[in-house]
């Protein structure tokens, strides 16, 4: 594989997961904390450089003839920020935030399936 892609492969994998611990962090701490919020703004940073790095790998992906899984895969790494932004958010306001949960894991179970069986970087299956 070029340098190019997987250099941006693991950058792109680095920022998730970074995001995925600050999102976690964050629903754990209480509602009113400082720690809750700094979390949630570094967070939002990090969903930035998510789609910079997705955004990077989707363009030369568009060479690879596998346009719908990859439309579907920008779609549902959207869907997991998304999801992660609304739990916070409403967790903050006091409000129900199991159906952002819910989304929030299906979108990522869609996002690593697909993630890890197309063709850059790491293929699973
Ligand atoms: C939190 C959200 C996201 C998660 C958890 C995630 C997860 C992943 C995973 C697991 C891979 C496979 C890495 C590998 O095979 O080495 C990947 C690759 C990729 N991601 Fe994301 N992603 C997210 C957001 C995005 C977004 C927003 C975009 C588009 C703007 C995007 C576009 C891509 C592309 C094009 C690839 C290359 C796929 C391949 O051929 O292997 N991702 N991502």
């Amino acid at each position: 594989m070029p340098d190019f892609l997987s250099t941006t492969t693991h950058l792109h994998i680095t920022t998730w997961v970074v995001a995925l611990i600050l999102f976690f962090v964050a629903a754990g701490m209480n509602k009113a904390s400082k720690g809750r919020k700094i979390s949630h703004m570094i967070l939002r940073l990090f969903y930035i450089f998510i789609i910079i790095s997705g955004v990077a790998l989707f363009i030369t992906a568009m060479d690879f003839g596998q346009g719908m899984l990859y439309g579907f895969k920008l779609l549902f790494g959207l869907g997991v920020i998304a999801f992660m932004e609304m739990t916070l958010v409403r967790g903050a306001k006091g409000k129900s935030t199991t159906a952002m949960w819910i989304g929030f894991i299906v979108c990522l179970i869609a996002v690593l399936g697909l993630g890890f069986h197309l063709p850059l970087g790491i293929k699973l299956f």
